[in-house]
């Protein structure tokens, strides 16, 4: 046996040890003098932490016992929730949610008709966005890195077809207002067209956003997509979101990396012709575990459960 091997058992062991402490002594004896905490069971806890640790039911990627076979890194992942719960840093109640609705035990409530940020806030469309929404549709420089501009009428029948998403799916992409103004939409969706990351149209939800030319640079779009994320992740369970655009587009692109998302691949946009210069595309991936991350590291260690803020837990990333 090699010495790097040597010295990794005695880690994994000690590690399971401090898994199972935690699940069968600690967080057990805490939810004692916790009334606000949805589960007291050592299985429960369990299931949450190692859900949300591998981003989906964990049966799906370890077989059982999970304290022996899960890989360390996720195990470490699953602790370090526990620890962060254990400290009221991280929202159990929300983790529980995120565990269900994985498990398909839970339907995503309702959309409730806005998310309030600072400075800002998301809601559902209302027929007074529709002058503003098409004076944005048809502004060359907003529709630099899209195929047209859109038609006042097209521009309606695409709001429209936008706040449908939130009766289908129970998330859509929301009005973006600052100090009152319509600015545009971010949030997600399912993309309807077959993509080469996505064969399935459906099994896949992309994060997206449109702002006016008079919006840009406040860093309006970044703070939108957290929040949206925020009750994708959280309300609504996903466990993860893509984002795509033109490699042409840097700007979408710097959104992307800074909620942390992960650049996957380039590909060939098939709706667009060979040669036209925005058919080369990039795509980005962020799961519900990196996005709890850096959302603690987002928020400076608080983590609020309340829809108003970056929610959720901590470590885990996949
Ligand atoms: C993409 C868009 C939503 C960004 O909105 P925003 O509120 O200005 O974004 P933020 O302020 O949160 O962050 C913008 C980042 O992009 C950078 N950026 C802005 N314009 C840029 C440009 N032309 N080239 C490169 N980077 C640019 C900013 O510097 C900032 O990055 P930084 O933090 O490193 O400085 C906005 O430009 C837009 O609506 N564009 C037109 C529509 C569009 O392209 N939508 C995306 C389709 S996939």
């Amino acid at each position: 046996m090699s010495p790097a091997r040597r010295e990794a058992a005695p880690d994994a062991a000690a590690m399971q040890r401090r898994w199972r402490a935690l699940v069968d002594e600690r967080l057990p004896e805490a939810a004692a003098s916790r009334g606000d905490w949805p589960v007291r069971l050592n299985h429960c806890f369990a299931r949450i932490l190692l859900d949300n640790a591998c981003g989906g039911p964990w049966r799906e990627s370890v077989a059982p016992p999970a304290w022996a076979n899960m890989p360390p890194a996720r195990l470490a992942a699953a602790l370090a929730l526990g620890e962060a719960v254990l400290r009221g840093e991280a929202d159990l109640a929300e983790l529980n949610r995120r565990s269900l609705a994985w498990r398909g035990r839970l339907r995503s409530a309702a959309a409730p008709p806005e998310l309030a940020g600072p400075g800002f806030r998301l809601r559902r469309w209302r027929r007074e966005d529709d002058a503003p929404f098409a004076a944005l549709n048809a502004d060359p420089a907003v529709m630099r890195f899209f195929p047209a501009l859109k038609s006042r009428r097209e521009s309606e029948a695409e709001a429209r077809a936008l706040d449908r998403r939130f009766e289908q799916d129970g998330f859509g992409p929301w009005v973006l207002e600052a100090e009152g103004t319509f600015v545009g939409f971010v949030g997600c969706w399912r993309p309807v067209r077959p993509l080469p990351f996505a064969a399935v149209p459906g099994h896949v939800v992309e994060i997206g956003w449109r702002l006016a030319r008079s919006a840009w640079g406040r860093g309006l779009a970044t703070r939108g997509a957290r929040l949206a994320l925020a009750d994708a992740f959280g309300r609504c369970g996903l466990p993860e979101v893509v984002a795509y655009t033109a490699v042409l587009n840097r700007a979408s692109q710097r959104v992307m990396e800074r909620l942390g998302m992960e650049r996957i691949e380039e590909f060939a946009h098939p709706a667009l012709v060979e040669g036209d210069p925005l058919r080369p595309h990039v795509v980005y991936r962020l799961s519900a575990a990196r996005f709890a991350g850096s959302a603690v590291r987002f928020a400076g260690g608080t983590v609020h459960s309340a829809a108003g803020a970056a929610t959720v837990a901590s470590g885990g990333d996949r």
